[in-house]
């Protein structure tokens, strides 16, 4: 937990650096020194994978609060080191009150945990990505209503959401970037061309999500014995990334509808969108839309075949990578389209999408350290 001393000291001193915090240097240098908060998580997880093999970062710091003073591979087995492989020797979990400057500071808190913290934050790197929800929402009363309680006012109007397809302009130079959430992105890329548009009447959305989304902490509902094997409807109505989609598309409550169910499987979302259209369309026109909003974007590919067993957006193959991959079919009478999305809910979903909102920031090549295409078969 957040030792209280710090606790104090920083929520005191948040708004007065607020006016104050300024980088330190905003020349990008050749490898930034990044620390994780909150790596011993699965989305810090996932970061120390990405920033290993990306050639401008290098781990400085890794907090847990359980863990301190123990290696990291003791969580991340992935992560166990090897002579000459890696880009990073042992790491140690060190406790939040540890933490140095640096250039970057991704915070993988649950949500409600590093918001009153972000003064210090802030003051100790020049960039800061929160992946929690904490300030997603640049909308204090959307906050409220969706979350249930007030996070700091001086810094949310500062944040840009970090979703570079749909937030490019804003992100260059950002310092304060809010991550994303995994079921919001998979739903934000797959209707985006059709909000712009002005096509949409009325979506149903389902999304089926796997075992990762809930974090390493275990629980009831992910004992194995309840949870192995089951398709369960966690979120039939009222799942809080209604609010990221309200926000990014401009649709309503009247307009959305979304549902969430839990699968047999660890990675992955896979959203299945009924579209109402306000008009009658033909899949040449939904072709010349999503070619012209995704066709010169790295990370977000139309897998839409007639034909083969990968002919729609399936997140199995997904897995690892940072790619949405977007398909649909049309009903014969043009009026209801079925729009099917698929991404890595720990990758494009949360740490990928940051790495990439990073490159972005600091003008590194978008794909930089992302450019994995996945395994198959797995
Ligand atoms: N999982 C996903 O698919 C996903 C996708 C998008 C966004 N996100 C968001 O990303 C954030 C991290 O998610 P996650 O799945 O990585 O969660 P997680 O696996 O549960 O990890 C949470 C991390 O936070 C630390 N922590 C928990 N309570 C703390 C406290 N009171 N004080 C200090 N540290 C504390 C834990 O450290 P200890 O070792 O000390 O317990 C752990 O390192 C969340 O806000 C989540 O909503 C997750």
């Amino acid at each position: 937990m957040l030792n209280t001393a710090v606790a104090e000291q920083s929520s005191a001193s948040a708004p007065e650096a607020s006016e104050t915090a300024q980088p330190r240097s905003r020349s990008t240098p050749e490898v930034l020194r990044v620390s994780i908060v909150g790596g011993s998580g699965y989305v810090g997880g996932e970061l120390l994978r990405l920033a290993a093999g990306h050639p401008h970062l290098e781990v400085a710091q890794l907090t847990s609060e359980r863990l301190a003073g123990r290696f990291a591979h003791t969580v991340h087995p992935n992560h166990r080191p090897s002579p000459g492989v890696g880009a990073h020797g042992p790491l140690k979990f060190q406790s939040i009150d540890d933490l140095e400057a640096c250039d970057v500071l991704f915070l993988c808190l649950p949500h409600g945990r590093g918001s009153s913290h972000m003064g210090r934050f802030a003051e100790l790197a020049d960039t800061v990505i929160d992946c929690s929800a904490d300030f997603r929402l640049r909308c204090p009363d959307a906050h409220r209503r969706w979350y249930g309680r007030d996070v700091d006012g001086p810094w949310r109007e500062r944040f840009v959401y970090g979703l570079p397809e749909l937030e490019r302009d804003r992100l260059v130079g950002a310092r304060l970037i809010s991550g994303v959430g995994c079921n919001a992105t998979a739903v934000n890329l797959a209707l985006w061309p059709l909000a712009q548009a002005g096509w949409i009447d009325r979506v149903v959305v389902e999304v089926k999500v796997g075992s990762s989304e809930g974090g390493a902490q275990a629980s009831a509902a992910t004992h194995h014995p309840e949870r192995s094997g089951a398709v369960r409807s966690f979120a039939p109505v009222g799942h809080r990334h209604q609010a990221e989609i309200h926000q990014q598309l401009g649709l309503d409550d009247d307009q959305l509808f979304f549902s969430a169910t839990a699968i047999e499987a660890v990675r992955g979302v896979l959203a299945t969108h009924h579209v109402f259209l306000n008009r009658e369309v033909e899949d040449k026109d939904l072709w010349r839309l999503f070619r012209r909003a995704y066709g010169r974007e790295p990370f977000v590919r139309i897998v839409n075949e007639k034909r083969g067993l990968y002919r729609l957006p399936e997140p199995k193959i997904l897995a690892g990578t940072n790619f949405c991959d977007i398909g649909w079919r049309l009903d014969d009478h043009g009026r209801r389209l079925v729009v099917i999305s698929a991404l890595d809910n720990l990758v494009k979903g949360a740490a990928g999408s940051a790495i990439q909102a990073l490159n972005v920031t600091r003008g590194f090549a978008e794909t930089t350290g992302l450019e994995f295409a996945g395994l198959h078969p797995c």
